[in-house]
C-alpha cells in the first residue's frame, strides 16, 4: 500500500469512528433509552399490546387452555388463586357472548361491534376460600391481577391479544350471569388475533393508529414515577423531589 492509500485509508476509518461517536452524542437521550429498554427487556413483554382492532377468526381450544393455564400458574396470596374467568366464544356460547357484549359501555361498544371471538368476564372472589382466613381477601384484586398479567404473556407467545375493559356494567354482568353473592366483576377481556386498524371505525382507527404513544420507555417520568431504589422518591441512586 503507497503512503497516500494508508493515509487515506487512516483518514477514512477516523471519519467513521468520528462519525459514529458524533450519532451516539447527539442521538436524542429518548432513542438511547428506548435502545436500551429493548436490549433489557424481553421481547414478547416489551410487543405486548392492547389492541383495539381484532380478526374475527376463532381461537383454538387448545390455545385458550394454555392461556387460563398460565393464569392458574400466577402467583397468589396463600395460593388462593381467587381469580374467575367466564369465557364466552362467539361461536360456541353465542347467547353469552352477547350478554357480555351488552354490558360494555358504548365507546368500548364501538370498538368491540365487529365480534372478535372471545369475550371473558373476569371475576375475583371477595373472601378467603380457606375457612382458617375467615374475613376478605384483601389481596383479591391484586391477585386476579397477577392471573391477568400471567395469561396476557401465554397469549402472546401464542400470538394471541386481548385488552382489557373497565368500562362495562358489573353489577349487569354479575346479575345476567347469575353470579353468586361473594364474587367482584373486574373487568371484560377481549381477546382474539389482532387486526390492522383499518377494520375500525374512523374515529377508533385514529386512536388505534396513536397507540404506541403510550408513555416511552425514555421518557424519564415513566420509571421515576414508579419505581424507588431503597427509598421513596429515589431512581437508580438519585433522589427525585416531590415524588407523587
Ligand atoms: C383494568 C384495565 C381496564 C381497562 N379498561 C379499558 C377500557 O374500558 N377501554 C379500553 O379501550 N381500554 C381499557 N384498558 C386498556 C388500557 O387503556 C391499556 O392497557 C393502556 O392504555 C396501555 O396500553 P397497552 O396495554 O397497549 O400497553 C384497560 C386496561 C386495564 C388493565
Amino acid at each position: 500500500m503507497t503512503n497516500m492509500g494508508h493515509r487515506l485509508r487512516v483518514a477514512r476509518i477516523a471519519f467513521a469512528v468520528f462519525a459514529l461517536v458524533a450519532v451516539l452524542l447527539t442521538a436524542p437521550a429518548s432513542s438511547r433509552a428506548a435502545d436500551r429498554a429493548e436490549r433489557l427487556l424481553d421481547k414478547d413483554i416489551a410487543a405486548r399490546f392492547s389492541p383495539r382492532a381484532y380478526r374475527r377468526s376463532p381461537v383454538a381450544k387448545a390455545k385458550l387452555d394454555a392461556i387460563f393455564l398460565a393464569a392458574h400458574a400466577a402467583a397468589s396470596a396463600y395460593g388462593e388463586r381467587p381469580w374467575r374467568y367466564l369465557v364466552a366464544t362467539r361461536r360456541e356460547h353465542p347467547d353469552a357472548y352477547e350478554k357480555l357484549f351488552s354490558t360494555l359501555n358504548e365507546k368500548n361498544q364501538a370498538w368491540v361491534q365487529r365480534r372478535p371471538p372471545v369475550l371473558i368476564l373476569a371475576l375475583y372472589k371477595q373472601d378467603y376460600v380457606n375457612p382458617k382466613r375467615p374475613g376478605p381477601n384483601t389481596h383479591a384484586a391484586h391477585d386476579l391481577g397477577m392471573a391477568d398479567a400471567t395469561l396476557a404473556l401465554q397469549a402472546q407467545k401464542l400470538g394471541v391479544s386481548l385488552r382489557h375493559t373497565s368500562g362495562f356494567d358489573a353489577a349487569k354482568a354479575k346479575a345476567l350471569f347469575a353470579i353468586p353473592a361473594g364474587y367482584e366483576a373486574s373487568s371484560v377481556i377481549v381477546l382474539g388475533y389482532a387486526a390492522s386498524p383499518r377494520v375500525l371505525p374512523a374515529e377508533r382507527r385514529r386512536k388505534e393508529q396513536a397507540r404506541r404513544s403510550r408513555a416511552p420507555y425514555a421518557n424519564p417520568p415513566t420509571l421515576a414515577e414508579t419505581t424507588f431504589f431503597g427509598s421513596w422518591g429515589r431512581r437508580g441512586g438519585e433522589a427525585v423531589p416531590n415524588s407523587p
